[in-house]
């Protein structure tokens, strides 16, 4: 077991390999100025998407309906000319994958122009590890914790009504206007086909250190293989709320579900702290590597249940950008995953 004090509260968390690399990602925290830790608490935060988006014991606040994978990675020769970790040596990086539609209710809709997310876990050599959680947009809907929050309090349903105040909402979006490019763009795109034919972007920018200590920064994409295929409103109504899990499950099993890691690599000039900005279009590309997903569980048991998908946990040779979205993630996970396991978890 482990102790860590947020804000006066005394916590306690099963002492793990992610649970020391968010201790060390606490201190980044701190290190930083306490960006995160001055502007929004994250057990108040956890509490909002509570109130917003709904209670659902056991799941996780975001990202409740899922599934459990497992797969491989493999480094790219030009990978290590970019950064020297070991991620990237060749050899064969086991790793431990969560697919999941976005939102809190684990009976959200497989058919709707909503978010899909691949969480990745990579177990590096030397108890490293490289931790991401990527959504199938290359924005996000807020650039900092506090207009999370207020977006998420504007949206809070209404106790009378049940539903969010379209004035409060209208006086949200009307003030913090990028707020509404995230859903501009699922609003723009087709109901994906499976979780193996969608793009999915890690949104923040990440410096690549190479051997020679040379730096540079991108945000990446997983591109898969197969292509992106998107289904017909007529399609995906036909389809109902249900065919995600069982259609990745074969396609594992059939051995075709692979993405190509792709880095947009980041230009002098380029805005880099903010998950609502993308690189401007038309940025080299260069492919770190290739993803297999070689199994996916048969039911809703599996690694990845126990996972706090942390994205400030990564390897000596990747650093994190000055993103304030990317540092304030890692408490509330650590919230929404202990408020999960004290209630039993559950996919
Ligand atoms: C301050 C900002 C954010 C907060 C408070 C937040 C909150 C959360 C929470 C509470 C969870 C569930 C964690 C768990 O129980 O293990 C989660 C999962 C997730 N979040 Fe965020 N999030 C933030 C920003 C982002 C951003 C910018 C992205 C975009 C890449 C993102 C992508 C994801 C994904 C992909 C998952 C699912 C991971 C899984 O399968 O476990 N989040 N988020």
């Amino acid at each position: 077991m482990i102790n860590i004090t947020f804000q006066g509260k005394y916590m306690t968390y099963l002492f793990s390999r992610t649970t020391l690399a968010l201790a060390a990602g606490l201190s980044v925290l701190a290190g930083a100025g306490g960006v995160y830790a001055q502007a929004v608490s994250p057990v108040t935060m956890v509490n909002q998407f509570e109130a917003t988006a709904g209670k659902f014991e056991g799941y996780r606040r975001s990202g409740a309906k899922g599934v459990c994978a497992t797969g491989e990675f493999v480094g790219s020769d030009a990978a290590r000319g970019l950064s020297a970790a070991s991620v990237f040596s060749g050899n064969k990086v086991p790793v431990v994958a969560r697919f999941s539609v976005g939102g809190a209710n684990p009976q959200a809709p497989d058919n709707g122009k909503s978010q899909r997310n691949m969480a990745l876990q990579f177990d590096l050599p030397n108890n490293e590890q490289w931790i991401q959680g990527n959504i199938n947009a290359p924005v996000f809907g807020a650039s900092t914790p506090q207009q999370l929050l207020d977006g998420l309090v504007a949206r809070q349903p209404d106790p009378a009504t049940k539903a969010p105040d379209a004035a409060k909402v209208k006086a949200f979006t009307d003030a913090n206007p990028e707020t509404l490019l995230q859903g501009r763009y699922f609003a723009s795109q087709p109901v994906p086909a499976s979780f193996g034919t969608v793009n999915y972007w890690g949104v923040h920018a990440y410096a690549f250190v190479n051997a020679a200590g040379a730096r540079q920064f991108g945000k990446w994409v997983y591109e898969p293989v197969a292509g992106v295929v998107g289904l017909t409103d007529d399609e995906a109504k036909a389809k109902g709320a249900n065919f995600l899990l069982t259609d990745l499950r074969e396609r594992a099993k059939a051995g075709s579900l692979a993405f190509n890691l792709n880095l947009e690599l980041a230009e002098p000039g380029d805005k880099l702290d903010n998950a609502t900005v993308p690189l401007p279009a038309g940025r080299k590309k260069v492919t770190l590597g290739v993803l297999k997903i070689t199994a996916v569980s048969d039911d809703s048991t599996g690694a990845c249940v126990a996972i706090n998908y942390n994205p400030m946990v990564m390897p000596k040779g990747i650093e994190a950008s000055n993103d304030p979205m990317l540092a304030a993630r890692a408490a509330p996970y650590v919230v929404s995953r202990g408020r999960r396991v004290i209630e039993g978890a559950k996919q």
